[in-house]
């Protein structure tokens, strides 16, 4: 669908960001074995270097931001600790980081420096495991090298032997924190081995939380900052009930956070009809994908134009004071989406922003068409929900969120078949009859695997091949 070179220029892009800024706190209260981390949204103002590939290819003479898309967890990696920030995704299961040595960490504009690197051979607590970590993303980016383990901490909380890859190749300037389930690990998918206990597996083997399970809150558009627990839930972030739903598996095997989305209603409009359609919910994304006939419908509704060199579509700014719901219903819980929470900012560096041909301000519309690929429920989507990912039973826990809440009550997820506090089974799901990838193409068991789904840059790419196809001026 995208381009060779367009992915080129969207990795290349993802290299020159800078100036993130993540701060993380720990919720460890009252002996609960529960770990919460702040994330936080890129929220930098910083001009970006201007990106040296598009120089040569003389195409585009503009220097590119977006704040509004990705999450990052602050950590730790070594002895002595090295700072990493991680891009936060639960849409691939592998955490690695960047070595300063790979020929993209060595650049003169020094791309990497802002996410931090690791370098195992000043490792004291470094062991190496094996050179077959590779990995690869649906926006073109990716890393490979070796697969390592050593100290990792979040926070304060330690984690002593975290396997994890280290990218001596890499087209990636940040590292990335993989939290999905251990059989969508590259390890499996494309070196053919067994899992192995990723981040969330191994606090409960180390005895942090109780079970393989965490929440994640990414609160509203315009906030910074929201916060993912593992082993636990904050009853304040969300409006009950939190109801909990089957994850649909695939080739009989649970590799993906896939759901089954049955309504969907734009206003007092239903699109697509009934569905019975599974979805990914996956924070790697910034933008929502759905079936191009829905999208279609959804388009037409809103006045979206849709720029298909760039697989997205533009919407005057002045939506984002629309607040028409986006109801989505998974067979019992409806998340409302309101419209303005699908608008997205697109500014320069010089702090312009792209107009239509007419002079009205252009904004990036939040769903794109999955067309052939995987109907992705992103970040345009999961900031209106709270989420539950209960790994341990395959279930996922919905409610709508609680924008902005400061209170806080953390209940620990414990063991056993219905661990998660205060979550209701929906009775009778529906299962999924569309959208499944089916026995060939289960992530992470066949071939296609080893392919995850960061989509994070989609955003900027989308407004480069808006104004070279003349779709938007700057
Ligand atoms: C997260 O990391 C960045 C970059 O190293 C740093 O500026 C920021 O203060 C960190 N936040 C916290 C809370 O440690
Ligand atoms: C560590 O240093 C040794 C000796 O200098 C070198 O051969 C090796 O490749 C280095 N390993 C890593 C992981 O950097
Ligand atoms: C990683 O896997 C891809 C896809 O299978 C392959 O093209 C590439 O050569 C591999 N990279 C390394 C370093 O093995
Ligand atoms: C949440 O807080 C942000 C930043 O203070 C504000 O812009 C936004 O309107 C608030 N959202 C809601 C839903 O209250
Ligand atoms: C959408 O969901 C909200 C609850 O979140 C509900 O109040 C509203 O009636 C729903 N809209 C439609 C058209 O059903």
């Amino acid at each position: 669908m995208k381009s060779t070179s367009l992915l080129a220029i969207v990795a290349s892009l993802a290299q020159t960001l800078d100036g993130l800024s993540i701060p993380s706190i720990q919720q460890r209260g009252d002996g609960l074995k529960v770990v919460g981390l702040e994330i936080q949204k890129r929220a930098a103002t910083n001009p970006i270097h201007r990106d040296n590939k598009l120089k040569k290819r003389g195409s585009v003479e503009v220097e590119l931001d977006n704040e509004e898309t990705l999450y990052f967890i602050n950590g730790t990696v070594g002895t002595p600790p090295r700072p990493v920030r991680l891009h936060l995704d639960t849409g691939s299961s592998d955490l690695w980081v960047n070595t300063p040595a790979s020929s993209l960490c060595s650049e003169s504009t020094q791309p990497c420096r802002y996410a931090g690197t690791y370098n195992a051979n000043s490792s004291s607590t470094y062991e190496y495991i094996g050179s077959y970590f590779n990995i690869s993303y649906v926006d073109g980016t990716g890393a490979s090298g070796d697969y390592v383990s050593d100290t990792v901490s979040f926070a304060g909380t330690k984690i002593n032997r975290l396997q994890f890859g280290i990218g001596y190749s890499s087209s990636n300037s940040q590292g990335i924190l993989g939290i999905g389930y251990p059989l969508n690990e590259v390890q499996v998918g494309r070196a053919g081995l067994r899992p192995y206990n990723n981040l969330p597996l191994q606090m409960v083997e180390e005895g942090l939380i109780q079970s393989n399970a965490y929440s994640l809150w990414l609160n509203d558009l315009d906030a910074n900052t929201g916060n993912i627990l593992f082993g636990g839930v904050d009853t304040e972030k969300y409006h009950p009930p939190l109801l909990s739903l089957p994850v649909e598996s695939e080739a009989g095997v649970y590799a993906e956070f896939l759901i089954t989305l049955t309504k969907f209603q734009l206003g007092n409009n239903q699109i697509g009809g009934d569905l019975a359609l599974a979805v990914l919910l996956d924070t790697g994304s910034s933008l929502t994908y759905l079936p191009d006939t829905m999208v279609q419908e959804i388009y037409n509704a809103v006045g979206a134009q849709y720029d298909s060199d760039a697989n997205a579509a533009y919407v005057p700014c002045s939506l984002a004071r629309d607040r028409t719901l986006l109801n989505f219903t998974f067979s019992s819980p409806t998340i409302s989406v309101e419209m303005n929470e699908l608008v997205l900012d697109l500014i320069t560096s010089s702090g312009r922003r792209p107009t239509f041909s007419n002079g009205v301000a252009a904004c990036l519309f939040g769903i794109a068409p999955a067309g052939t690929g995987t109907n992705v429920l992103g970040d345009t989507f999961l900031r209106s929900a709270y989420v539950v990912y209960d790994l341990e039973n395959n279930l996922i826990s919905l409610a709508p969120t609680k924008f902005n809440s400061t209170a806080t009550r953390i209940l620990e997820i414990g063991t056993g078949e219905n661990s998660v506090p205060g979550a209701t089974r929906v009775q009778n799901p529906v299962k999924a009859t569309a959208g499944l990838h089916g026995p060939n193409g289960a992530s992470g068991i066949s071939g296609s695997s080893g392919s995850s789904t960061i989509r994070g840059m989609g955003s900027m790419s989308a407004l480069i091949m808006a104004v070279m196809a003349g779709v938007l001026v700057l």
